[in-house]
């Protein structure tokens, strides 16, 4: 179980989570909500790049907030970002082998089996400038399965996909805990992305929750429809 306990964050006057909580226990869980929401702040807070005023973030015992970031990596935290964080001048396997502490030729065997896993095999020598975007797209996943993660959080992994690229992504965000073991978080503007692959999901507005549960209901929760059309809270 993933565990968020009333993290608050302020920018100057800006609250951009307030006192937000929930907990995680599905495979793979969303969180939703509309632009400037707290949806990123929030991941931030969970990798380490952003300190909130309160709060606590815990998984299997370990907190995760007294954790330096490198550390918190190396516990099993992974995260992709809004953008792809690829290296172009280097191959498409170097790039996942970039996330391993050891020596490459260790990891070479693990970083091709996730390769494998996201469909980039038969390109793991080939220099990353050479993929297209959805291919990049994979291969910052990929970058995200290997050393054994425990968490993985995507940052909107559907943003600006075609719909079959979509439904394909949705298969592979299906299969990362079956092959890794870890949880899944993932934010997406993609409600019926969200909708196929998450168990659970957490609504934010405002930096406020304004539902968390079963995905389907919160979807047909009043107050989350609300939101979406920017109306003010029913
Ligand atoms: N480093 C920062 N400094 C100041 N304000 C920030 C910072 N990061 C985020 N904010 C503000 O905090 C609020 C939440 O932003 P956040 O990026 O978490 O939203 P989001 O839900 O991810 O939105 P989007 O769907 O557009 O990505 C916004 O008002 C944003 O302007
Ligand atoms: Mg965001």
């Amino acid at each position: 179980m993933f565990d968020v306990s009333d993290v608050t964050v302020r920018f100057g006057g800006v609250v951009a989570l307030d006192s937000v909580s929930a907990q995680f226990t599905a495979p793979v869980s969303g969180i939703i909500g509309p632009n400037g929401a707290g949806k990123t702040t929030l991941m931030n807070v969970i990798s380490g790049f952003v300190r909130p005023v309160a709060g606590r973030v815990a998984m299997e015992g370990q907190d995760l907030l007294r954790l330096a970031p490198h550390r918190r990596a190396r516990w099993g935290l992974r995260r992709s970002f809004q953008k792809e964080e690829i290296a172009e001048d280097l191959t498409v396997c170097d790039n996942v082998l970039v996330q391993l502490d050891h020596a490459r030729g260790q990891g070479r065997p693990e970083a091709l089996r996730m390769l494998d896993l996201v469909g980039l095999a038969g390109r793991a020598d080939e220099s990353a400038a050479r993929l297209n975007t959805f291919e990049r797209r994979l291969a910052d996943i990929a970058k995200c399965l290997v050393g054994q993660p425990k968490l993985i959080m995507f940052d909107e992994p559907g943003g600006g996909l075609p719909m079959e690229e979509t439904a394909l992504l949705g298969d592979l965000l299906l299969a990362i805990h079956a092959e890794t073991g870890a949880q899944v978080l993932v934010i997406d503007h993609d409600v019926e992305l969200i909708r196929r692959v998450c168990t659970d999901t957490l609504v934010l507005d405002f930096g406020r929750r304004i539902a968390f549960g079963p995905t389907d209901a919160v979807l047909s929760d009043p107050k989350v429809k609300a939101a979406y059309l920017g109306t003010e809270e029913v």
